[in-house]
């Protein structure tokens, strides 16, 4: 193969890789090659251009730390995210729906018992929150794990505090035998996506705001049902319309409510999805 040029470039390549072993791999690659391709003719990409692209994703790679992910944020904002989501959820309407997982989650969170206080210290407006977790047909799923996390009342989670190394705002708390599960933390507020990277020049170069409204996320597992991935969000928050990372639905929005004593209350019932 000699004397390629933008024509027959791209066959070049599919054929170069024509061995992939396995199917699956076999089938993106070719399309991640084709639509490369088609989308570098499509715009003209000049060397310059994509030699800014390659220092865009170089300090992306730089910025991305166990504590900070700038790819995830990255999809996110692309949308890629959600697009996935979107795609690989396709259930009952009577489930809960799933939304993004964002790059805040935490594996190994401390276990909760029900009613106890997950902020851990974390600051913001008390609030409980309660529920159930039942399955398609009502019963209660009483083997559920529920992992929660959030951000405290400056918009940032645990992980995001240079000063904080232990865990705030987030556990791990399982139902009762109804299905009920409810826990104490703090008032989830709006906050901006971490912006003060190529993402978040990405996002001012684009005309577009960082910001996410105000959720709680969930992660609920439980032997003989689909992992449930999802948030809980504010109903009367700004944001819902434009959230930077495409991820609200009208069936995870709920009503926070305000009591006499200035803290609030939640309330949500999650439906799961039997795996097949
Ligand atoms: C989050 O909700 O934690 C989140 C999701 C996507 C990007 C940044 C944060
Ligand atoms: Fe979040």
């Amino acid at each position: 193969m000699r004397n390629l040029n933008h024509e027959t470039i791209t066959d070049a390549v599919l054929q170069r890789q024509a061995a992939t072993d396995n199917p699956r791999l076999k089938r993106i690659m070719e399309s991640l090659v084709q639509h490369l391709h088609a989308f570098a003719r499509e715009v003209n990409l000049t060397e310059a251009e994509w030699q800014q692209g390659i220092e865009f994703l170089t300090r992306c790679g730089h910025i991305t730390t166990d504590r900070r992910q700038e790819f995830i944020l990255l999809s996110d904002v692309l949308g890629l995210s959600m697009l996935t989501v979107a795609m690989n959820h396709d259930k009952p309407a009577e489930c809960t729906e799933a939304t993004v997982f964002g790059p805040f989650h935490v594996d190994g969170a401390p276990h909760y018992d029900p009613g106890a206080d997950i902020s851990n210290g974390a600051r913001g407006v008390p609030c409980l929150v309660r529920g159930t977790v039942r399955g398609l047909d009502g019963s209660p799923v009483v083997n559920a794990s529920i992992d929660v996390w959030q951000s405290d009342e400056e918009g940032l989670y645990d992980v995001q505090h240079a000063d904080i190394d232990h865990a705030q705002a987030r556990g791990i708390l399982h139902p009762d035998a109804e299905g009920r599960y409810h826990f104490r933390s703090i008032l989830a507020v709006p906050y901006a996506i971490p912006h003060d990277g190529p993402v978040g020049d990405l996002l001012k170069a684009t005309g577009r705001h960082p910001w996410r409204p105000a959720h709680l996320h969930f992660m609920i597992e439980a032997p003989g049902y689909e992992t449930l991935i999802t948030h809980v969000f504010r109903g009367d928050d700004a944001w819902l319309d434009s959230d930077a990372v495409f991820g609200v639905r009208q069936s995870l929005i709920a009503d926070w409510k305000e009591q006499p004593d200035g803290t609030y209350l939640v309330e949500y019932d999650f439906v799961l999805n039997p795996s097949s």
